[in-house]
Order: structure tokens, then sequence, then C-alpha cells
């Protein structure tokens, strides 16, 4: 029985590789429906990478890249740099890029080895945890807040904002975080995005007043060829940098470590040969495929493997699928920390214009809690069945009970 690839019901047994392998031989790029709306799903990975390195035919800008379709003036309103095409998104990456550069990813090395030996510990005491709340949550969330430059006593009020956009402002009044404007204009539809806006905005204005050497100033400070960001382009990095990295990242950790349960050859391997971290990190975020799908929209009549797409069509690129392919990848189900880095996984992208841009510091938040666990001789033992997130976007971890053995 094939799995309809978009119900978010579908995700809660996990990805459904079944039915994406049989679209790979049968149907690469097939004709479904989603909400009442036609797309193209497109599953094979060397299709995904023509998608993804063409903008000028598929666009990131005209229907963004959320699998749903909003109004226009929500889209105005909403667009962060993921959801622009060139010459606008070549200015916003080439003004965000200094944030995230080889020798900046560096610097944030001894904060992120910090907060992961504070959460392993705390975890290795308490012996039984939930490996979501005790390590895969809280990881990204606080590395990033710290290297933005937070000042520590507004840390919670981040964490809170961004648990609270996580779930979709569930619980929350509209107005909650002193919002004014309507929810559909809101990523994610929640106040907390607008409270997020918000306190990047305040904490911009402090910073231009007082430069300190943290990611915010990085930000503020950016020029190229005497161009800066503008206030709301630079709150709207501020926002995006603290909810893009975060679901995802937790994601892979909680799929990662969800994947040494099941496979504990794999972290024995690690222990003993601790030289595999880098592929570990790449297989882990390959396997987790901690984002589903992208949207794209044709900006011309075009064809895709032999299929014909006309101007307007709305293309998803499924992530899911095309990790898994296994004309690319050997044994593509399986879990293995010696396999080759490349081919490349394509979590975080095909390496196109819009490659994600906090990879650097994804793969380095990993590499180091696996070094932690290593250094620690750290074990995990499932206590308890793993429950998944209901979303066709993230594929999300709701609760990995484990045992911590050292
Ligand atoms: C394992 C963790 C992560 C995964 C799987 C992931 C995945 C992705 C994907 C699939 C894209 C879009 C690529 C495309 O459209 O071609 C993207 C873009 C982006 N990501 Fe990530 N991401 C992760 C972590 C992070 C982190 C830690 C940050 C920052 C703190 C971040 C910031 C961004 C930004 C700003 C973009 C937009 C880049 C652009 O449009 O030019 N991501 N990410």
């Amino acid at each position: 029985m094939s799995a309809d690839i978009t119900d978010p019901d579908t995700y809660e047994q996990g990805i459904p590789h079944a039915t994406f392998a049989a679209m790979r031989r049968t149907e690469p790029v097939a004709l479904r429906m989603h909400e009442g709306r036609p797309y193209w799903a497109v599953t094979r990975y060397e299709d995904l990478v023509t998608v993804t390195r063409d903008p000028d035919t598929f666009s990131s800008a005209t229907g963004m890249t959320n699998l749903w379709d909003l109004p226009q003036e929500a889209m105005d309103a909403r667009r962060s740099i993921i959801d622009t095409d060139p010459p606008e998104h070549v200015r916003l990456r080439k003004l965000g890029i200094p944030a995230f550069t080889g020798r900046k990813v560096r610097n944030y090395e001894e904060a992120t080895r910090a907060i992961a030996a504070e959460l392993l510990d705390e975890a290795i005491t308490a012996r039984d945890v939930d490996v979501v709340q005790a390590i895969a949550a809280p990881l990204p969330i606080r590395v990033i807040v710290d290297i933005l430059g937070v000042p520590k006593e507004d840390a919670d009020y981040m964490v809170e904002l961004s648990d609270h956009l996580v779930s979709g402002g569930e619980n929350l009044s509209p107005n909650a975080y002193g919002n004014t404007t309507p929810l559909e204009l809101l990523p994610f539809n929640s106040p907390a995005a607008f409270g997020l806006f918000e306190y990047g905005r305040k904490l911009g204005e402090e910073r231009r007043v007082d430069p300190h050497d943290d990611l915010v100033t990085t930000l503020i400070q950016s020029e190229v060829d005497g161009d800066h960001l503008s206030d709301t382009e630079y709150a709207n990095m501020f926002q995006v940098l603290v909810f893009a990295g975060n679901e995802t990242t937790r994601t892979a950790i909680s799929n990662g470590i969800n994947a040494f349960i099941e496979n504990p050859d794999q972290l024995e391997l690690l222990h003993s040969s601790p030289g595999l971290v880098e592929q570990a990190v790449e297989e882990i975020i390959r396997y987790a495929t901690p984002v589903l799908h992208m949207r794209r929209t044709a900006t011309k009549d075009t064809t895709l493997a032999g299929v014909e797409i006309s101007k307007g069509d709305k293309i998803v690129i499924w992530y899911a699928s095309a990790n898994f392919d296994e004309t690319v990848f050997e044994n593509p189900l399986s879990f293995d920390i010696t396999r080759p880095v490349r081919p490349k996984m394509v979590s975080f992208g095909a390496q196109g214009p819009h490659n994600c841009l906090g990879a650097p510091l994804a793969r380095l938040e990993i590499r180091i809690l696996l070094e932690e666990i290593v250094r620690r001789g750290v074990r995990f033992e499932s206590a308890g069945s793993i429950v998944r997130t209901r979303s066709n976007f993230v594929n999300g971890v709701a609760s990995l009970p484990a045992r911590l053995i050292t």
C-alpha cells in the first residue's frame, strides 16, 4: 500500500521509504495532490540536484518554499532569505555569510563543547532521560542563543519563544508577546515569531551603539561594497537563525541517537575508532533527513526527467527520498558510519545557491556532541518507544526515552 507522502500522519511511523522507493522506480516526477492543488513530487537524487541548482527555472520566491500556498500579502510579510531569488538572494547571502565563515564557526567550538558537556553530564547523572528534552532540544537553542550574543538572563525567554514557534504557537493568545500583526502574516502563524523579531530588533539597536564580539554585531556590521542589511532584514535574519537551526539540528540529534540505540554496533565502532566522527556526522544527517522537502515554482515551461512542467507549476523536492536513492547510496536504509561522504547527502540542499547557511554550525554541534559521548564512554539503551512528530515538513522526534550507561 502506498502512503500519502504529504499527510502529516504518515510521518508518525517515520519516512515512508517503500512508497518513495516505488516512486523513484516508476514515477520519479509524479503529479500528486495536496489540499486540492496539484504539485510535482521529485523523488530521485539526480532530479533534486537539477532543480536545486537551477533557480532561474525553479524559483524559491514565486510561491515561497512551503508546500502550502499563501496569499501574496502573507508571502511578502513572511519572506526571509530562504524565500528569495537572485539578485535579492545573492545580496542577502553575501551579507549573511560573514556570520558562518570557517573562522567564526571555529570560534563557536569552545562554547558548544561547554554546553554539550554540561547537558551530557546532567543526563548521565539522571540516567533515565527523554533524549529530546535532555540533549537534542536544549543543545542547538543554547548554542545559537550564546553565539548570537543574547544576554544570559534572556536565554530562557529565547528558548520559550523558540519552543512556541516549533509548536506553531499552540495555547498562545494572538496578542501574546505584544503581537499586533495578523497571525497569517507571521512565520508559523505564531505570535512567538513577532516576539522573536522584536527581541532581535532591540538587541540590534543595543549592539549598534555598543558592539560586542557576537553574531548579532557581525550581522549588523556586515558590509559588502558599502551595502548593509536594513533594520528589517537584520531582524528577519535574527529570527531565521533562531528557528532554522533549532528544530532541524534537534531532529538530527534525536534521530542520530535513536539510530545508535537501534544499531549499537555503530556506536561501538565510533568508540573504538573516534577518527570516524566526521563520517558519523554526515551519516546521522543523511539518515535523519531533518527537513523532508522544500518547494519551488517553475518560472517557465520546462522538462524534468522527460516530464513536461508548465510555468507556475509547484514542484516539491523530497530530500527524504533523494537521501535514500539506491542508485546513489549503497544499502541506503542501513545506518553505516563508515559510509563514504561522497556522493554527498542532500539534507542541507544539494549545493545549490540556497544551500543551508548554518550547515557548518549544525555539523560542529553534532561532531562535538559525538566527541563528548566518546570521551565519556556513553552507551544508550532504549527505555521506551520513540514518539515521532506529526509533521510532513520536519522528520521530528517528540520523545525518545533512553538510559545512558557509562
Ligand atoms: C541538521 C540541521 C539542518 C538542516 C538539515 C538544515 C536544512 C536546510 C535546508 C534543506 C535548507 C534549504 C536549502 C535549499 O532550499 O536549497 C536550509 C537553508 C537555510 N538554513 Fe539550514 N539546516 C540545518 C541547520 C541550520 C542552522 C544551525 C542554521 C543557522 C543557525 C540554519 C540556517 C539556514 C538558513 C539561514 C538557510 C537559508 C539559506 C539561503 O536561503 O540562502 N540551518 N537549511
